[in-house]
């Protein structure tokens, strides 16, 4: 389709880009549940490409939507304007959210929806009079994205120590994971006061000064971290307790990933704001969102003064038509093939399967919840990072595709794999560990 003539120009994000450039792994198509590669092999897709694809690749009916919407109305200034298309997406989520969040704020991206959470939090509590709570609680081994914002929350120290002069005012709480808690399926048993780290930011700083704390459910992108019982509810009721707002980053953990369409749902708490991506259009589109709930919509809405705009704040391409048309699409195929559910039955058997990989010498924890898991592997005398990335190479010319952070190989099948897929994805990543050992 493409006449590739060099691969100079394109600065390629997150990537090694002299060694990529060196030895290239290129997908030249994607259907299903797997990629060709640009010498023609096969390649399952063990990661929802990058936690995006739960319907798998290719779908006619996301394209074709897609399709149609661009030459019915290809773009619509979205300030002071609408479209149908951003009204019915809008409800479709609002519809399958919690009962409390009920409004849904556009964005292009996970990391775009977090700087707009960030801002929604600052917004209400101003619109409250008490716009001196600009402190932010976050977390370490957190991911929330590369803007300046997310950047700032984040708790990856690749991600952040080239860049310095962050937001300020942003505490970390420590991180779940526990040498005592190892190869656990689903929630750990201990480590809920983990979330009283919390009340410490309080006492040192004072819940005056403090706007929000958000946390990923389950934190994704560091391999799969997965709250103790009771933590997030403990969070929960610290916040109510002290007026902060607490705000799920379900990008990753949205739309099913848990077995129920959020995290919050599975895990039975429910958060003030979510911020979302990926899943919302199968990764057809770039688009993120921010779910809020009538509470933090109301005050800030109601604060300002009648006929004037009440948030200062949106995107060129908040709710683009096109974006909108996959996700309406994408929820349709959620529902219409009932694809949560089929997510929550697979969920037991993938489990399953990922930690039978415990008997390999290099696997050194392995954590999982619904059809998100992580593999931990580390080798005495091979620095950390090193052992993860050739894991990344070498297992997608043995025909698996799989995230890899530092270490940590993460797998998120799409819900519409079979028993037998998932057989085949644990078996390839076996190959590729065992080469290894
Ligand atoms: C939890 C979480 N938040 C935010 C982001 C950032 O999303 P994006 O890459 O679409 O900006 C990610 C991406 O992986 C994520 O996992």
């Amino acid at each position: 389709m493409y006449n590739v003539n060099t691969l100079e120009h394109h600065w390629m994000p997150f990537t090694a880009n002299r060694e990529f450039k060196e030895n290239p792994r290129i997908v030249t198509a994607a259907s299903g549940v797997r990629f060709t590669d640009h010498n023609g092999g096969t390649v399952l897709d063990g990661c929802s490409a990058l936690f995006c694809t739960p319907l798998g690749h290719a779908r006619p009916e996301i394209a074709e939507a897609v399709k149609q919407q661009l030459m019915q109305t290809d773009y619509v200034a979205p300030f002071g304007l609408g479209h149908p298309g951003a009204f019915e997406l809008a409800s479709k989520v609002a519809r399958i959210a919690p009962e409390e969040i009920n409004h849904i704020f556009f964005t292009n991206s996970g990391s775009e929806s977090i700087d707009t959470a960030l801002k929604m939090a600052m917004a209400y509590h101003r619109a409250r009079g008490e716009g001196q709570r600009t402190r932010m609680v976050s977390r370490e081994r957190a991911y929330h994205g590369v803007n300046i914002g997310g950047t700032s929350l984040s708790g990856m120290v690749r991600n952040r120590e080239t860049f310095t002069n962050l937001m300020p005012n942003v505490v970390c709480m420590r991180h779940t994971w526990s040498k005592d808690e190892l190869f656990v399926k689903g929630q750990p048993e201990s480590g809920a006061e983990l979330a009283d780290d919390l009340l410490r930011m309080v006492e040192t700083y004072g819940a005056s000064t403090i706007a929000a704390c958000f946390v990923e459910p389950v934190a994704g992108s560091t391999g799969c971290l997965v709250p103790p019982k009771g933590y997030l509810q403990r969070l929960r009721d610290i916040c109510t307790e002290h007026g902060i707002l607490l705000i799920f980053d379900e990008v990753i953990t949205g739309f099913g990933r848990l077995g129920k369409a959020f995290a919050s749902q599975a895990f039975g708490v429910t958060p003030d704001m979510m911020t979302l991506a990926k899943a919302l259009t199968n990764g057809c589109q770039p688009m993120g969102a921010v779910a809020v709930s009538d509470k933090v919509y109301d005050t800030i809405i109601n604060a300002a003064p009648e006929n004037a705009v009440e948030f200062f704040h949106g995107y060129t391409y908040s709710g683009h038509p096109a974006a909108c048309a996959a996700g309406i699409a994408t929820m349709d195929i959620f529902e219409n093939e009932g694809l949560f559910d089929k997510a929550a039955e697979l969920s037991g058997m993938f489990q399953d399967a990922v930690h039978e990989l415990k008997d390999i010498p290099i696997v050194k924890d392995i954590r999982s919840h619904g059809l998100l898991a992580g593999v931990d592997i580390s080798k005495d005398g091979v620095k950390p990072g090193a052992l993860g990335g050739e894991a990344q190479k070498r297992m997608f010319w043995n025909g698996l595709h799989i995230k890899f952070t530092g270490d940590a190989g993460i797998l998120a099948p799409a819900f519409v794999m079979s028993e037998t897929d998932i057989d085949e994805m644990v078996g390839k990543f076996r190959k590729t560990l065992e080469e290894l050992v």
